[in-house]
């Protein structure tokens, strides 16, 4: 167990009246049917055992992505899927592929259960090629839009690797898919080796309610369900269930705050790249950004003086220039851009 490095989430600090732009959470709060259904929640019904299969909530997520239920797995935060998924399904001989750049928790899954796994660099404009990818491999995983850069990848070429990867399942994990990335769910139909991930934190303003979700071929479904149930009956409380039926349910609040999100990042990237950023191109609720003129961490530290977090990774080199920066409300937004105005003047 010594040997295990585990993966360090983003701070989340104690102070109050922080910008707190470094975790890629929601600025908005959950839908209000989202809070109703908590509130009726917190009742006598609580004695007993949640349902261990969540059937109401996979029928919810079914229903919206016009599903059928049996394609669908939910977890814990997903964290807890892509635990199952890589104990479950990427386990093999051949390495598991994913980019060298990208969500710092899949080497630490690998860590914990022991799965060979090889990376591949991301091209020079820090995209994925999914050509890098066609090779012997035992799974590929990588989340679109990738994770930190925020770079999307087009469908087309998560349909070609599809096309030509037959053989060991593919992960794309879809965290950030909402705000302007082409989602691969409509392809689970034609390729059963598909798994796609997505989570409740983001766009639907969950991140502490702790639900996530995968939706693929229904033999993929019950691999998963097989680790889950060797694991834990019930990883969804009867909150986290019932929130999360709503947070399905209402799509127009859902609309209109990605579609915010989406508004206020636009605004930002335009400040940025006044400023002098280079500004990676976006399809999540955060911006990859560098300055010519300041390093990463010098910016990211300055910026704490002023009270705002953003996140710097000093790990690999290649991205230590550049801050990873969560989009926060207009007014935050504000804050920021005058804080950095300051910074580099
Ligand atoms: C790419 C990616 N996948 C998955 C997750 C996990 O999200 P959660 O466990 O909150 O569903 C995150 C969280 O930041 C992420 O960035």
């Amino acid at each position: 167990m010594h040997r295990l490095t585990p993966y360090v989430p983003g701070e989340q600090p104690k102070l109050a009246n922080l910008v707190k732009l470094n975790t890629n959470e929601n600025p908005y709060g959950p839908s209000p049917k989202v809070l109703d259904a908590l509130r009726a929640e917190a009742a006598e019904t609580l004695r007993l055992y949640p349902d261990p299969n969540s059937d109401q909530l996979k029928a919810a997520i079914a229903r919206y992505h016009g599903l059928n239920a049996s394609q669908v797995f939910v977890g814990n935060g997903s964290d807890e899927v892509l635990a199952h998924t890589f104990q479950a399904l990427l386990n093999h001989d051949a390495p598991l592929l994913f980019p060298d750049i990208t969500y710092s928790f899949y080497p630490v899954y690998c860590g914990l259960y022991g799965i060979h796994y090889e990376t591949i660099p991301l091209t020079e404009e820090f995209e994925i090629d999914v050509d890098d990818y066609l090779k012997p491999n035992g799974g590929i995983i990588f989340p679109n839009p990738n994770a930190p850069t925020g770079i999307p990848l087009k469908l087309s070429g998560i349909e070609r690797l599809l096309r030509a990867n037959t053989d060991s399942v593919v992960v794309i994990d879809e965290a950030y898919v909402d705000f302007g990335t082409e989602s691969a769910v409509g392809l689970i139909h034609r390729f059963p080796n598909l798994l796609v991930i997505h989570t409740l934190s983001k766009a639907r303003s969950l991140a502490g309610l702790r639900v996530g979700y995968a939706v693929g071929h229904p033999d993929l479904i019950e691999a998963l369900t097989r680790v889950k149930d060797s694991f834990n009956s019930y990883p969804l409380d009867r909150f986290a269930s019932a929130g999360a039926i709503a947070a399905m349910e209402d799509h127009e609040y859902f609309e209109a705050t990605r579609r915010k999100v989406m508004a206020t990042r636009d605004d930002l990237v335009s400040a940025l790249r006044q400023l002098g950023f280079e500004v990676l191109p976006s399809g999540a609720n955060f911006i990859f950004a560098r300055h010519p003129g300041k390093d990463g961490i010098e910016l990211a530290s300055e910026l704490r003086e002023r009270s705002i977090i953003v996140r710097h990774f000093k790990n690999p080199a290649r991205i230590a220039p550049f801050l990873r920066i969560t989009i926060g409300t207009d007014l935050q937004n504000q804050q920021l851009i005058l804080a950095l105005r300051e910074i580099l003047a």
